[in-house]
């Protein structure tokens, strides 16, 4: 029978101040894909990320697909995409009617491999063609190799899409995360760091992307007092209650950062010492938010213990942890779309788990998910000893 509190993976973590900014909506009657608490949020964003235009939209998904749109991807043309991400990152491409590569991931960040990604482009080029966009992202909060990337990018002329879904608060070489791509995408999704409950944002440095993206955000409406419509428009713009919540969460970012970055290192101090758990560290440069912690479990080394069988007893122990996203080449809805791999995303999907990191848990919740594993794991090798004693004797 369970007893104990559940452990949630990512819980929404609140203020005290979201109320108050919801309030003034109602009291104001701005509740409307417009009013005063997006642009408030949208200048904060702007602010934290460093970058000067920023709109505000009902989803991440949402902004990946306005900065395809945007960027001029259409019906035919190549996305280079990271293999190992939520579909979200891949979705949009094809709703534009491009073809998504996948680019599989490095093993220092779990991100698009630069390697990889120049041999793809290298060989878009010699076949006469070339990739309309690169989509990077920087999963569970760790920075991509942006440096590289961009660097890439710019040599092939390619814009590149950053998507920062889980990732506001991080940083590579102390620029942003979100704010280093030609478009950044951030997602204030019920389970990131911090949330609006659903929604996210579109951020560029460029005038022209952002103006068309505000246009497109709210159905392509024109400047006409009737509605004059040039393009196809999608509506996608964020609520002005919604984005009372998001002005609360902001003001506390900075504290959710560093409660994630603590429940890393507690779960570091716990688990380091134990045989085939291994942690995702930080390259020089890098400053990750810590969205999710998550670790790789060798079976060779934990007495045959598998990250499922982690998640399942944790799971009987009413804790929510999670499998790393299914790469989306293994993902049936993508399987006819080519890729480039070296195999990691499917090793860090077959080793990988998710652990539960809301801002929110205690050092007793993270020591008794610990407890868990460390029993599971030492239960496990003394049966192997057991069993190869018994096979000794028996000889
Ligand atoms: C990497 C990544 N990209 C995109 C998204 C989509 O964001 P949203 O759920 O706000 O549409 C998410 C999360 O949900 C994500 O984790």
């Amino acid at each position: 029978m369970i007893t104990q509190k559940r452990i949630w993976l990512s819980p929404p973590h609140m203020s005290e101040n979201e109320q108050h900014y919801i309030q003034d909506a109602f009291k104001s009657n701005w509740i409307a894909p417009t009013g005063p608490n997006i642009d408030a949020f949208e200048s904060q964003i702007a602010s934290f990320i460093g970058v000067q235009h920023v709109t505000a939209l009902t989803s991440g998904t949402s902004a990946l697909h306005l900065a395809l749109v945007t960027l001029g991807v259409t019906q035919g043309d190549v996305v280079l995409c990271q293999d190992l991400t939520f579909a979200a990152s891949a979705f949009p491409i094809v709703y534009q009617g491009a073809e998504p590569i996948f680019i599989d991931s490095e093993l220092d960040t779990w991100n698009m491999d630069p390697v990889l990604l120049r041999k793809a482009l290298e060989d878009l080029q010699d076949s006469g063609k070339k990739a309309a966009a690169i989509v990077v992202v920087h999963l569970y909060g760790m920075p991509a190799k942006m440096d590289e990337i961009m660097d890439i990018a710019a040599e092939f002329h390619v814009p590149v899409i950053e998507d920062a879904a889980e990732a506001i608060g991080s940083m590579h070489h102390g620029a942003k995360c979100g704010g280093i791509g030609t478009v950044g995408v951030l997602s204030f999704n019920g389970n990131k760091i911090i949330t609006t409950s659903g929604g996210g944002a579109f951020l560029t440095r460029n005038k022209k992307l952002i103006d068309h993206a505000r246009y497109l955000s709210t159905q392509s409406k024109g400047q006409t007092p009737y509605y004059h419509h040039l393009e196809i428009g999608f509506n996608y713009k964020m609520s002005n209650v919604l984005a009372g919540i998001g002005r609360g969460q902001m003001e506390i970012l900075p504290e959710r950062v560093e409660a994630r970055r603590q429940i890393f290192n507690e779960y570091k101090k716990h688990l380091l010492g134990i045989e085939g758990i291994t942690f995702t560290e930080e390259l020089k440069g890098a400053f990750s938010n810590r969205w999710l912690t998550t670790i790789l479990i060798n079976p060779g080394l934990t007495g045959g213990v598998t990250n499922e069988e982690i998640r399942l007893k944790l799971e009987s122990e009413n804790i929510e942890s999670r499998p790393i996203w299914k790469p989306m080449h293994l993902q049936p809805v993508f399987s006819k779309y080519k890729i480039y791999s070296e195999g990691n995303a499917t090793y860090l999907f077959d080793l990988g788990l998710c652990l539960p990191s809301g801002s929110a848990m205690t050092k007793d919740e993270v020591a008794r998910v610990c407890t868990v594993i460390k029993t599971l794991i030492s239960l496990k090798l003394s049966n192997l000893k057991f069993k190869q004693l018994d096979k000794i004797i028996q000889k």
